[in-house]
């Protein structure tokens, strides 16, 4: 909720400005006011009237609005906000921004404001690559400004790449993220690893102020000091995992069995060894927004294992193994009372009817996904660095083509943000 909360919006001149008006009525509706300030591009793309009857405010648009000085000049209107929201951000307005140009109500009120700023850019995506624009982006972070977006896709001039400014539920969603009290990011509890090591985590992205737990790798069930039962999981696919949802600007968890990968810089990896480990790691980390099995968990342990190395000794003596049952991770978070993520996802690694498999594993654990692909003979995926997978949900069946693990989980990662959004949007509705 933002009852109370005071922001001020600044529309700068770009296609996308028309969207910032599905973003005053999501503030208005959670209880934020809006103020306008448009700039002279930005009212050639929305209508000052459809601003002000929107957010129930007079639009600012010059300095010579603000002439009555006693009314409210541009100090008072900037120190007024709670925060102030640049969305559209075109390349000019953030040009301007970095070097601290006062050359109209906006870039002036932006350089008088003690208050945060947040900055939704969408511009070509040749102007968003150049050096300038991104010299200018290196600068305003420097400055304490954060962003939100932009994200990739087709834009309107016809071309394909990062530009598009994000929508307006997730420029909503960072906002309440950024206002909400106490603030989710800073205050909250400590975990383990990070008491010994202090960990920053992105204030932008679509997954900005939300933490995702994801397992990875296999775990190790000791039959005695020297020996254990494995298997052949790399950890890859859940590295990659963690990688782009800390991107997408979340809080990584990474719960992982043995592997020989590099620790990924920003994540707090939670390092087990068994299944049993593994489940009560997780369990400690709940609640989380996002969880993601992508570990191969072994599905039995030795019941007793020795304590001391076993000898060999006969021909006919070899060793009974009783196995016992490891504990369900998957199911257990999937299901879980009083903790259960909005999003609980699975992978399901198959040897034969893949899809069809993947279906009841759904069903059986209670997770919202199945990531299915399959690890039969023949097939590179466990250790291999490509995938193919099949998304399964209770909507039907996404087959995507074969792609490098990263592809796979910066895609995964961003159908998630979304999906989460969408989850996040209606339970607000
Ligand atoms: N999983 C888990 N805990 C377990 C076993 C599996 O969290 N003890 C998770 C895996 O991380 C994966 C999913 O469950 O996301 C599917 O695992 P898989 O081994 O393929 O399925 P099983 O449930 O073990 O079924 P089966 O081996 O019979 O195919």
């Amino acid at each position: 909720m933002l009852t109370g909360k005071k922001i001020l919006l600044i529309i700068s001149g770009g296609i996308a400005a028309y969207k910032c008006l599905e973003l005053i009525r999501l503030i208005k509706k959670q209880g934020g006011a809006v103020q306008v300030i448009l700039t002279k591009s930005g009212a050639q793309f929305v209508t000052p009237l459809s601003a002000a009857s929107l957010s129930g405010e007079k639009v600012l648009s010059d300095l010579f609005d603000l002439t009555d000085e006693t009314e409210i000049g541009h100090i008072e209107l900037s120190r007024a906000a709670d925060l102030v929201v640049v969305a559209p951000a075109s390349a000019d307005i953030m040009a301007r921004m970095a070097n601290g140009l006062a050359s109209d109500l906006a870039t002036t009120t932006l350089l008088a404001t003690d208050k945060q700023v947040l900055v939704a850019p969408a511009m070509n995506v040749r102007m968003w690559e150049h050096a300038a624009t991104q010299r200018n982006i290196a600068t305003l972070q420097g400055d304490g400004i954060l962003f939100v977006g932009p994200d990739e896709g087709d834009m309107a001039c016809g071309e394909f790449g990062p530009g598009r400014m994000a929508e307006p539920a997730e420029i909503f969603n960072t906002i309440d993220t950024i206002l909400s009290e106490p603030p989710k990011l800073l205050t909250r509890p400590q975990s383990r690893l990070e008491k010994r090591q202090s960990l920053t985590y992105p204030l932008t992205g679509p997954l900005a102020g939300k933490t995702v737990l994801i397992t990875a790798g296999p775990t190790h069930e000791p039959i005695d000091p020297v020996r254990y039962i494995a298997n052949r999981s790399s950890g890859k696919q859940g590295y990659a995992l963690a990688q782009a949802a800390y991107d997408l600007g979340a809080r990584v968890i990474l719960v992982s069995g043995p592997v020989n990968l590099p620790l990924p810089e920003g994540i707090e990896v939670l390092p087990v060894e068994t299944a049993r480990d593994m489940h009560d790691a997780c369990l400690e980390e709940l609640p989380v927004d996002i969880a993601i099995c992508a570990a191969a968990v072994a599905d039995w342990r030795v019941e007793s294992p020795a304590d001391e190395k076993m000898k060999k000794r006969g021909k006919a003596d070899v060793p009974d193994l009783e196995l016992a049952q490891n504990p369900d991770i998957l199911r257990t978070i999937a299901n879980h009372k009083t903790s259960r993520p909005a999003l609980v996802v699975g992978f399901a690694a198959e040897t034969q009817n893949v899809v069809e498999n993947a279906r009841k594993k759904l069903t059986s654990k209670g997770c919202d996904l199945i990531i299915a692909n399959h690890v039969g003979s023949g097939s590179d995926v466990m250790g291999g660095a490509q995938n193919t997978v099949h998304i399964v949900s209770q909507a039907g069946v996404e087959d995507w083509p074969e792609m490098a693990k990263q592809q796979v989980a910066e895609r995964l990662m961003r159908l998630l943000a979304t999906e989460l959004q969408s989850t996040d949007l209606r339970a607000k509705q």
